[in-house]
């Protein structure tokens, strides 16, 4: 009774060490939860009013969004991007993640995956029935492609038309792209659209984050949302903005939407207005404060001769590389781990990696965000003496790691 389209879909083996974790803490032992990437604070106080004074608006909204949300979102992003986008460039979804596979539908083409890929990058790419051209990047290039990279895919066929995904910083490197200005010279040389996912784009340890469509606006979809810097991934709450060349997608993605979601729950678009007006500046330099000092501990704790690793630049995750000859595949690594140390992490294999690599996704976040925030100041450093009073669960799972890297 499926299609064979859905039948070819893997459930994903983070479900399967979701799985494994949960009959480890069942019986009892202590588990690091090092597999999965959500914010670790809570939203500010603010915007939780918000939704509570909203909860009556019980209309349902256009279905693009509401117009004060697009208005607020355009208004935002222009000051950051210093570029006019006008709120009709704006698309809100229930997650970007629904308005990617609205995307994936609409376009007729292929799909340009530099990996290390989102795990629902490809999946979704199968169900628009699109073919995925994958490009594997190296270290060396911080895990993004080069032009030249994608200049190949592309001469293969220069008659289609391609869609790259770029996400940067990015899940799972933890890395930010380094050479936007040649891919966008690609992209305007061949035509091609890019779809930015800039979920974590808040969350870059450094000022100046700059975005592909700095460079190509007109070829570029700016995806993000909520989820990541608001810690709010459970609202659902995502947007695109679209620039007015590329309206023919914008307006298929409105009719899909129409035809599926209708619109966004009232009541969180009208809290979610509060949080692209006010400014959250001290809250989001904080969030970030932290994570880059935790993500940095980790780092620094971890790099040796048996351990590759590129510093983290932004979001929630490390990609490290365990040297080691003794498992056949990441998956295989990463089960052994969990059950020596009770480390949750997820194989680079998830993210299109051959899975004979051994690397693996590290996410940084478990520890209480709350209490770590109330217990530092805007601009304050923060030592290894604070992180193992505030995030002490990271620091003992990375010393189990660090000492099954170094008996392995
Ligand atoms: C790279 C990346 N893109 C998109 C998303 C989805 O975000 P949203 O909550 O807006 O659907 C995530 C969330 O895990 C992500 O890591």
């Amino acid at each position: 009774m499926l299609k064979n389209i859905v039948k070819g879909l893997e459930p994903s083996s983070t479900l399967k060490i979701n799985e494994i974790s949960r009959q480890l803490e069942d019986k009892g032992e202590k588990i690091f939860k090092f597999g999965f990437g959500q914010s670790p604070f809570q939203i500010p106080p603010d915007i939780v009013n918000e939704l509570k004074n909203n909860a009556y608006q019980n209309k349902y909204l256009p279905m693009q969004g509401l117009k004060e949300l697009r208005e607020a979102v355009a208004k935002y992003t222009s000051i950051k991007k210093d570029y006019n986008y006008k709120f009709e460039n704006v698309i809100i979804g229930p997650g970007s993640k629904e308005l990617m596979f609205l995307l994936h539908v609409i376009f007729d083409g292929e799909i340009i995956l530099p990996v290390p890929s989102w795990v629902s990058y490809a999946p979704q790419a199968v169900l628009g029935r699109n073919k995925i051209q994958l490009i594997q990047t190296k270290r060396e290039n911080n895990w993004f492609p080069t032009g030249l990279e994608i200049e190949e895919v592309v001469l293969k066929d220069k008659n289609k038309n391609y869609l790259l995904f770029l996400n940067s910083p990015n899940n799972p490197s933890g890395q930010i792209c380094g050479n936007l200005k040649e891919i966008s010279e690609i992209a305007k040389k061949y035509n091609l659209i890019i779809l930015s996912d800039e979920i974590y784009s808040e969350l870059s340890f450094e000022e100046g984050f700059k975005s592909i469509s700095s460079f190509c606006p007109e070829k570029t979809i700016i995806s993000t949302g909520l989820s990541k810097w608001c810690g709010a991934g459970g609202w659902r709450l995502g947007y695109f903005i679209v620039p007015d060349s590329l309206s023919v997608l914008k307006n298929s993605i409105n009719v899909l939407a129409s035809e599926t979601f209708s619109a966004v729950s009232a009541p969180i678009q009208y809290a979610a207005i509060t949080a692209y007006t006010n400014n959250y500046s001290e809250y989001v330099n904080i969030s970030k404060n932290i994570l880059k000092a935790v993500g940095n501990y980790v780092y620094e704790k971890l790099k040796s001769n048996k351990i590759l690793i590129n510093k983290p630049q932004g979001g929630f995750y490390l990609m490290p590389e365990f040297l080691n000859k003794k498992f056949n595949t990441s998956l295989e690594m990463c089960d052994n781990i969990l059950k020596e140390t009770g480390v949750v992490l997820l194989p680079g294999s998830d993210f299109g990696f051959d899975k004979k690599k051994m690397l693996v996704r590290l996410s940084f976040t478990d520890f209480d965000g709350q209490n770590f925030m109330n217990q530092v100041q805007n601009g304050q450093k923060i030592d290894n003496s604070l992180i193992l009073k505030l995030a002490p669960k990271i620091v003992e799972g990375v010393d189990k790691l660090k000492k099954w890297s170094a008996s392995t």
